[in-house]
C-alpha cells in the first residue's frame, strides 16, 4: 500500500492501493466520521463500481443514497449542480455528513464544488477511477463546473478528507482514455522529476502503483508551495495553453490529454527555438509523447490556437504565462506580451 500525505489548508493522506475500494466505507468513518454520505458517480462507473462502493459504507454503518450523473464533461454544469444541490436538501444531508466522488475528474470537480457549497461546506472524499483523476483531479481541491461561456469558470478550493485510489479499477478503462490521462502523466516527469521521465520509457500499465505515487507526491509538493494557485502551481499548466486551443478549435472533439500532449512538444520547441532549452530536450520530450500513442503535431495553423489561447484563463491583462522546460525535470513560466503569443505559437509548431 502506498499513502501520501497532503499538506495544506486541510492535511490529508492520498491511500493508493489494488482492491481499497471494498474497504472504503471504514476508510471514510475513520476519516471524515459521520452517517450519512451521498455517493456521486457516473453512469458507467455506477455500473462498474457503484455496488461495491454502497456496500462497503453500508458495512461500516452508513446510511446511503446515490446519485448519478449521464458520463462525459457535458454533465460537468450548472443544471447537474443545482440538481444535486437539491438533491442533498430534499435528502437533509447536513454539513457533518459526506459526499463521496466515486469516478472520474467530472465528477470530482462537480461533487467537490457542490461538497464546497452546500451548507457552507459538507465533507468530502475522493474516489478516483481513471488515470487524470488519479494522478491530478482528485488531489490538490479545485472543484469547479463548466459553464456555457468556458470551462472551469465557476468552482472552489475545496480540499477533501481522504483520497481513495483502488487503481484496480483503471483496469476497465478504454484504452484510449487511459492513454489519455498518461499525458499529465509525462507533464510530471517534464517538469519536475528526469528520473521520473527515464523511468516512464517503460509501460505505465505496468507500474502503475508507482507511477501514480510519484505523480501524487510530485503534485504535493506544488499543493504545499501554492494552494491557492497564485505562483508556482501554474507550472502544471504545462502544454495547456497550447493544448487548450488545440481542444478549443476541434470544438472538444480532440481529447483534452491530446491536447496537452500537442502543447507539450509545441511549447518545448518554441523553447528549444528560443534556447530556453536544448533542442535534445524537445526531441526527448516529443518521442515520449509519441511513444505513448499521443499526438505530437497540431492540426490547426498557429493563427487559430492564437485566437483561442488568448482567450483563455491563463491571460493576464496583456500577458500570458506559458511554461518552458528549460531542460527535462526543470521548468520555467514565461510571461509573455499577448502580441508575442502568435511567434511564440508558430515557433511551436513549424
Ligand atoms: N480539479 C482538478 O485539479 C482537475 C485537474 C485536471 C482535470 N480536471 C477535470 O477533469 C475532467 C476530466 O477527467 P477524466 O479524464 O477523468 O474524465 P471523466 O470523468 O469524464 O472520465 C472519462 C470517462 O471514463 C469513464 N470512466 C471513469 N472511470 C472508469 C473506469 N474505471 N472504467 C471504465 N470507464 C471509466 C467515465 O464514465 C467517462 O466516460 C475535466 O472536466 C477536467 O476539467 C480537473
Amino acid at each position: 500500500m502506498g499513502s501520501v500525505r497532503i499538506e495544506s489548508s486541510k492535511n490529508y493522506d492520498v491511500i493508493i492501493e489494488k482492491g481499497i475500494l471494498d474497504s472504503c466505507g471504514g476508510i471514510i468513518k475513520t476519516t471524515a466520521g459521520g452517517e450519512f454520505v451521498c455517493v456521486v458517480t457516473d453512469d458507467t462507473v455506477d455500473a462498474l463500481y457503484g455496488e461495491r462502493c454502497v456496500s462497503s459504507l453500508l458495512s461500516a454503518g452508513y446510511r446511503v443514497e446515490k446519485f448519478t450523473i449521464p458520463h462525459g464533461e457535458q454533465s460537468k454544469n450548472a443544471a447537474q449542480f443545482i440538481r444535486l444541490l437539491n438533491f442533498l436538501a430534499e435528502k437533509r444531508f447536513t454539513r457533518t455528513d459526506t459526499v463521496a466522488a466515486l469516478g472520474g475528474g467530472v465528477v470530482g470537480d462537480l461533487a467537490g464544488f457542490a461538497a464546497a457549497c452546500f451548507t457552507r461546506g459538507m465533507k468530502f472524499v475522493q474516489i478516483p477511477t481513471t488515470l487524470l483523476a488519479a494522478v491530478d483531479s482528485s488531489v490538490g481541491g479545485k472543484t469547479a463546473i463548466d459553464l456555457d461561456t468556458g470551462k472551469n469558470l465557476a468552482g472552489a478550493f475545496y480540499q477533501p478528507e481522504v483520497v481513495i485510489c483502488d487503481y484496480a479499477t483503471l483496469d476497465t478503462l478504454p484504452d484510449e482514455i487511459f492513454t489519455d490521462g498518461c499525458a499529465e502523466v509525462v507533464k510530471y516527469g517534464v517538469i519536475a522529476d528526469a528520473a521520473f521521465f527515464e523511468f516512464l520509457k517503460q509501460p505505465v500499465r505496468e507500474n502503475i502503483e508507482k507511477v501514480i505515487t510519484r505523480c501524487v507526491e510530485l503534485k504535493r509538493d506544488v499543493v504545499a508551495a501554492d494552494e491557492f494557485d497564485n505562483g508556482i502551481r501554474f507550472i502544471l499548466n504545462y502544454g495547456h495553453t497550447v493544448g487548450h486551443a488545440v481542444e478549443a478549435n476541434s470544438n472538444f472533439t480532440i481529447s483534452h490529454g491530446s491536447g496537452v500532449a500537442v502543447g507539450m512538444c509545441a511549447e518545448a520547441k518554441a523553447a528549444a527555438k528560443l534556447g530556453i532549452c536544448s533542442a535534445d530536450c524537445a526531441e526527448q520530450i516529443e518521442s515520449l509523447v509519441r511513444a505513448y500513442g499521443l499526438p505530437t503535431r497540431s492540426p490547426y495553423d498557429a493563427r487559430a490556437l492564437t485566437e483561442k489561447a488568448l482567450s483563455d484563463k491563463k491571460r493576464r491583462g496583456g500577458t500570458i504565462g506559458v511554461v518552458v522546460p528549460t531542460a527535462i525535470g526543470q521548468c520555467r513560466v514565461e510571461k509573455l506580451p499577448v502580441d508575442k503569443l502568435y511567434d511564440f505559437i508558430r515557433a511551436g509548431i513549424e
